[in-house]
């Protein structure tokens, strides 16, 4: 017997009986998207690496480790993307979008990264991201955090969520606090763990974001880099948080929120929950006002976030959803040779007279109890059934599979009636 094949550790399959629920969220994420004014942008999946080495930033731990990077036949280096600025930038720069005007842009889709594959950490992940450019802010600073607020609202999450932000300042600011910090740490170098060891020299501030429990003693006593901010990031921050203020969304200001790519700079922020266990991070960004020029663009602020779609989606209660049905509305038994013939053809005139209907036929033929058996499986509200009689009287049972009243025969004219009132009472999500 030949060994079966598996799926690669840390990228899932999203089953038929869960999709509905990636479907619903999709689906509010983009009427979302279309209120702030924001159009998709659809990207390849696949960039050159040295792409992601020079936006992400070499000495990251994504570009050091957890790249799916390979040789394409004609020897170039690819990469699987781990995430979705980096493209859009240079998609942007490419295609002339940033020229003397604003850009509000989202995809949504596949990254991924070789991390340790834990619960809300995966290999391949799917993020929906967000990026203006060509604005300055912080107003769009504010208007972007709003946008995610009200995702958590219109979800039923707002209670499940916190925002963290902070300001990294500008990076001749951040150069000199970078300094102070690495003095701070090389005076201490004995008390460092080998993480932070290695890191002190390559990419000191993110010593500030470790999590072991023995280094948090000496994290707390390091220089703030409030205390570095240059005047015109500090300004920026006030503004933003004032703007957060006068829009009522709380906020608590992490000073130790540096975020794990190089590109940012001024405005960074996260969303954390506590309901997904070490990997509580749902949403984070923040502003990257080098990043396109460092692209070879010319100078375009910008800004963005991106949302873990798996961790959304597993915050989402599926008690929750909106009573539609996912289901099919009818199911179509049909017991005998002639019915089945009859029954194709009668359920392709209810589809084209009731746009909207969701009819799952039963194929494969079938006692009248297994199939009415089936309809009830398959989360129909009425089963409708033609026997041999149907097919002579040109009548069709209809039975209510969810209430306790008896069998009706309905001609088609009046069934199409019953079908579409059925139809009509939906809440339209999609
Ligand atoms: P990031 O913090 O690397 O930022 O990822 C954003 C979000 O993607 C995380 O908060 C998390 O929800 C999700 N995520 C990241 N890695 C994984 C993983 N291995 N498994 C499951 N979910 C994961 C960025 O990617 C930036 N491009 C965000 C951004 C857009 N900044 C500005 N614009």
């Amino acid at each position: 017997m030949s060994t079966l094949i598996q799926a690669i550790r840390g990228m899932n399959d999203v089953l038929p009986g869960e999709s509905h629920v990636w479907q619903y969220v999709e689906s509010v994420l983009r009427r979302l998207m279309a209120a702030y004014g924001y159009a998709e942008t659809r990207l390849p999946i696949v960039e050159k690496t040295v792409l992601f080495k020079r936006s992400i930033g070499e000495v990251t731990d994504i570009v050091e480790k957890e790249m799916y990077t390979f040789e394409d036949r004609n020897g170039d280096s690819l990469t699987l993307r781990p995430e979705g600025t980096a493209g859009c930038v240079r998609s942007g720069i490419e295609n002339g979008l940033f020229h003397s005007q604003a850009q509000r842009v989202w995809y949504m889709g596949p990254m991924f990264r070789h991390e340790r594959p834990q619960k809300g950490r995966y290999r391949q992940f799917h993020q929906l991201g967000v990026e203006a450019f060509g604005l300055a802010g912080p107003d769009v600073d504010a208007e972007i955090i709003a946008m995610s607020a009200r995702l958590w609202r219109e979800l039923g999450l707002a209670n499940d969520v916190r925002l963290e932000i902070n300001s990294l300042g500008s990076p001749e600011a951040r150069a000199r606090y970078r300094d102070e910090l690495v003095a701070f740490l090389a005076a201490r170098e004995s008390e460092l763990d080998e993480d932070s060891r290695r890191r002190l020299h390559s990419n000191p501030m993110r010593v500030l974001d470790s999590k072991n429990p023995d280094m948090q003693q000496l994290i707390a006593q390091a220089p703030h880099l409030e205390q570095y901010l240059d005047a015109e990031s500090a300004e920026h921050f006030k503004a933003l948080r004032a703007a957060l203020d006068t829009i009522g969304i709380a906020y608590e200001v992490n000073p130790r929120l540096v975020r794990g790519l190089d590109y940012y700079g001024k405005t960074v922020f996260e969303w954390v929950t506590d309901r997904l266990g070490a990997q509580g991070t749902v949403c984070a960004g923040g502003r990257y006002d080098g990043l396109v020029e460092q692209l070879g663009g010319k100078p375009t602020p910008a800004v963005g976030f991106a949302i873990g779609l798996e961790r959304l989606v597993a915050l989402v209660d599926n008690e929750q959803l909106p009573q539609i049905a996912f289901h099919p509305h009818a199911y179509l038994v049909a017991v005998g040779e002639a019915a089945a013939s009859h029954s194709l053809g009668l359920a392709e005139r209810l589809r084209d007279a009731i746009p909207g209907l969701r009819l799952q036929l039963n194929c494969g033929g079938g006692s009248f109890k297994a199939q009415v058996k089936r309809a009830d499986k398959s989360g129909a509200n009425v089963a409708l059934i033609i026997g041999e009689d149907e097919v002579q009287s040109g009548l069709v049972g209809v039975k209510r599979l969810r209430e306790d009243v008896g069998q009706q025969s309905l001609g088609e004219v009046a069934l199409i009636a019953e079908l579409e009132a059925m139809v009509g009472r939906e809440g339209e999500w999609a």
